[in-house]
């Protein structure tokens, strides 16, 4: 925190506000006083202009394309890290020693299993749920059987409930899939690694051995990795929301998987792959950029696009490497999404509309046409982005309960509504 002030001239009066210099990005005027000292609100709405915490987390400079996590790239974290190094690393700030990682690695291991009378909740939903319906409810309900972590005030509690999580997501993840395809569960093996362990228990079939391929493994894990956390996105905001009442982390994290569903959020790794289908053969590619530009039109290329980032965004950068990989590996030889993405995204690079919006593939662009090569249906493809957003989500919660500034979420309104008048008798309107 520095001496720097802001001037804010309103009227006859004239506001000092103290500025705030972050280690990097822009300067953050601080305007918790405002209404207080001058009786104003300010008006942002979609918080494009609002700094709504303090964080030590995640960085990004949209400008740049540019993505860390405690300092580190997201570049040299998909091609050096993994996935639960990655965890380690959003919980507790560094990157861990070879002690370190093998003590947690073997703290979330021994939480992957759920609570066996949770596999009731499960038969409650009808077959064409959603996996995210079920994973929103069976996480919510996580409280009503882990009495023991859900008190925010002990850290101790915060911790088992935050291994719990990552550990079991995967494990719920996997069986709401295997519900809606009406095959039994599959139970978590200890002796495999995180990714490995996930893609076992939604393709293995009791009646056949199943071996993972260390290839999917691998891409699997990259997949997790590039969703880890995002600084404060919607669902982030919305676990931070729900979590500054003091609600329990469960029902916090179940927020944040309602949030993430949404097409505009992590819903658009399924719009994206279903709009390709749609696209089916680059004959149609203009067609398609025509009624994304037209106003009267509201259909948006999915997976293009970004709130922070205008340049490009580093995750997608390795995800399209990451698909190429993938595919070629796998055999799969001239796969006409992947080409319908790629001209698609080459026409609207070459196009002033996308060029002069400043609108690049996000994240959510190929990461689709990876997960239908490795055998996922599109509806788990938002789960997979819940199961891998957990970390976050759950380091920014650890985050805000230990700070001592956390107060209730309040935003207040630019209120147009009438203002008061008298009630009027049903008989005289
Ligand atoms: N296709 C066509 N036009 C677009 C698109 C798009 N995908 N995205 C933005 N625009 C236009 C938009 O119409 C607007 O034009 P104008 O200024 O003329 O009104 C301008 O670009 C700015 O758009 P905005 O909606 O004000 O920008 P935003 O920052 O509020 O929205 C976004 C960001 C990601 C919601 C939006 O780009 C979008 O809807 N993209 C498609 C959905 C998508 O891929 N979402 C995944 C985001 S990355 C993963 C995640 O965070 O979950």
């Amino acid at each position: 925190m520095t001496e720097k002030t802001a001037k804010l001239t309103y009227g006859d009066m004239e506001l000092e506000l103290p500025v705030h210099t972050p280690t990097v990005g822009p300067d953050v005027i601080d305007i918790t006083k405002l209404y207080s000292q001058g009786k104003v609100f300010t008006y942002d709405p979609g918080f494009t202009s609002t700094a709504a915490c303090e964080s030590t987390i995640t960085y990004i400079d949209g400008g740049k394309g540019e993505l860390l996590h405690r300092g580190y790239p997201i570049d040299q974290l998909a091609a050096k890290s993994h996935y639960l190094e990655v965890c380690y690393l959003l919980l507790y700030g560094e990157l861990p020693s070879a002690d370190q990682l093998e003590d947690f690695e073997s703290r979330v291991t021994n939480h992957t299993m759920i609570h066996e009378q949770m596999m009731f909740l499960f038969r409650g939903f009808r077959r064409d749920a959603h996996p995210m319906a079920i994973m929103n409810g069976v996480v919510g309900a996580m409280s009503a059987f882990y009495h023991d972590s859900t008190d925010i005030s002990d850290p101790w509690q915060r911790e088992v409930a935050s291994i719990r999580m990552i550990a079991k997501m995967p494990t719920i993840a996997a069986m709401a899939y295997k519900f809606t395809i009406g095959q039994p569960f599959v139970y978590p093996r200890n002796d495999l690694d995180y990714a490995s362990n996930f893609l076992r228990m939604c393709f293995s079939v009791p009646c056949e051995d199943y071996q993972v391929d260390p290839i999917l493994s691998r891409a699997m894990d990259r997949i997790f990795t590039l969703h880890a956390d995002h600084e404060q996105n919607a669902s982030t905001s919305t676990v931070r929301l729900a979590s500054s009442s003091g609600a329990n982390p469960f029902a916090c994290i179940a927020a944040g998987i309602a949030c993430l569903w949404g097409p505009a959020h992590g819903g658009a790794n399924q719009a994206c792959l279903e709009m390709l289908k749609e696209i089916g053969t680059p004959d149609r590619i203009p067609e398609f950029i025509a009624r994304a530009k037209d106003k009267s039109d509201p259909f948006r290329l999915m997976g293009f696009g970004h709130r922070v980032y205008k340049n490009f965004d580093p995750r997608a950068t390795v995800m399209k490497q990451s698909a190429d990989e993938v595919l070629d590996l796998l055999g799969v030889e001239n796969n006409p999404t992947l080409q319908v993405a790629k001209e698609l995204e080459a026409a609207a690079l070459a196009d002033p509309y996308f060029a002069e919006k400043k609108l690049f593939p996000n994240v959510d662009f190929y990461s689709g046409i990876i997960l239908e090569a490795m055998g996922f249906p599109t509806s788990m493809f938002t789960p997979i982005f819940a199961v891998s957003r957990t970390v976050g989500w759950i380091s920014q919660w650890k985050e805000m309960i230990a700070d001592p500034a956390m107060k209730i979420g309040r935003p207040r309104q630019l209120y147009t509504g009438e203002s008061q008048r008298d009630y009027v008798d049903i008989e005289n309107r």
